[in-house]
């Protein structure tokens, strides 16, 4: 098992990454007071285990889903943090995907202005990813993660144990991110080439895990509040595939982050910040997750929602992250029309 120090200024935390973290987790929390947030679908398949695991903890259980991430469901947690007559030494323990860890975040970031927290991270995507600094949050009036706090877990324990459950096409949401960190660290990005058909194989999944919580770990450290523009970095792909995530849904996150990474290498490439080797390289990388990029009507229309984004800093202008070369980066902006140009590449057949 790895154990990565994350050094914020708010509040240190720890995360254990590796086969046993779960048992860590168990040790750690069984003399203390327990508040246990997961939703409906984890408990199907994990309810008993965890009812075992932790006999005196409170499970608070919501429902599944981005749809539920909002006011209603925060509140109903809230609720029952009241009615267990919870304290500030009390612990809640998100248990499920990010969906989970992001509202559970908030709960205990507001509830007598801060309990203690820790995320248990069971989605590829919350482990490489969301349980890790500080971000919590729900959406609120259609926006997404409107309404939130930074608030630092104490400890995170990625076990990857819990990936043996995960469907496919969630494994594949948290391959958009991991070949994003493999994009912005080249090191990363080798090991992943070097390892392309190991995807759903879990030791492989164990260290690639670990190697991106390192990753995010550094990021977050440098630049907690995403006050100094650094911990922009982890939205490459992102400004594309936000802006298609609104427009059209139905997709996972992390296969727009996928989709946005691609037409983006693309931009990079012509517009000379990037080589084309190393476009190439990101398309590569993409591939893996990624085999076919597909097509969407009227794209250019969600050049609306990529001007909504909250990285630009002037009207009419699109920013983004675009890769440079193995594992440089920078922010580059471009005017509407232009970028417009860009998305009808999403609109055409490619063979
Ligand atoms: N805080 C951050 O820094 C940050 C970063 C990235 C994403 N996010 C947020 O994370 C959310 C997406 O997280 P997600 O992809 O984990 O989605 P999710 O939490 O909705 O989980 C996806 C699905 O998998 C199910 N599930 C969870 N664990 C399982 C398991 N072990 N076996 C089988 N099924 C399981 C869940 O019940 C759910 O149906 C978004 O709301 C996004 O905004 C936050
Ligand atoms: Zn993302």
């Amino acid at each position: 098992m790895q154990i990565i120090e994350v050094h914020t200024k708010s509040r240190p935390s720890t995360v254990y990454c590796g086969e046993g973290a779960y048992e860590q987790a168990r040790q750690f929390l069984k003399d203390k007071e327990t508040f246990i947030v997961t939703d409906t679908n984890v408990q199907r398949i994990y309810g008993e285990m965890l009812r075992k695991d932790f006999p005196a903890a409170e499970i608070c259980v919501v429902k599944d889903g981005e749809r539920n991430k909002n006011k209603n469901t925060l509140f109903q947690i809230l609720d029952k943090m009241l009615k267990a007559q919870l304290h500030r030494n009390s612990i809640v323990a998100a248990i499920g995907g990010g969906v989970v860890g992001d509202m559970a975040g908030f709960a205990a970031s507001v509830y007598m202005r801060g309990t203690r927290l820790v995320q248990i991270p069971t989605t590829l995507l919350a482990q490489v990813d969301s349980s890790v600094g500080g971000k919590t949050a729900i959406d609120y009036g259609g926006v997404k993660n409107v309404l939130g706090a930074f608030y630092q877990p104490e400890f995170v324990f990625c076990d990857p144990v819990f990936l043996k459950t995960l469907p496919s096409r969630e494994m594949k949401c948290g391959w958009g991110e991991i070949i994003k960190t493999g994009v912005l660290d080249a090191k990363i990005g080798d090991r992943i080439l070097e390892n392309l058909s190991k995807t759903e194989d879990l030791a492989f999944l164990k260290e690639i895990i670990a190697d991106c919580v390192r990753f995010k770990a550094n990021v977050v450290e440098q630049d907690e509040t995403e006050r100094s523009g650094f911990r922009k970095c982890l939205n490459l792909g992102h400004t594309t595939g936000h802006a298609l995530e609104l427009k059209y849904g139905r997709r996972s996150h992390g296969e727009y982050v996928l989709i946005g990474m691609w037409l983006e290498s693309v931009i990079a490439e012509r517009e000379n910040v990037s080589t084309a080797e190393n476009a190439r390289r990101v398309r590569q990388l993409v591939a893996l997750a990624e085999k076919k990029i597909p097509t969407f009507q009227n794209v250019v229309s969600a050049v609306q929602y990529a001007l909504l984004d909250k990285k630009n800093s002037e009207k009419g202008v699109v920013s983004m992250i675009l890769s440079k070369a193995r594992g440089e980066y920078t922010e580059y902006n471009l005017s509407a029309d232009r970028y417009a140009e860009y998305l009808a590449m999403l609109q055409e057949k490619r063979s």
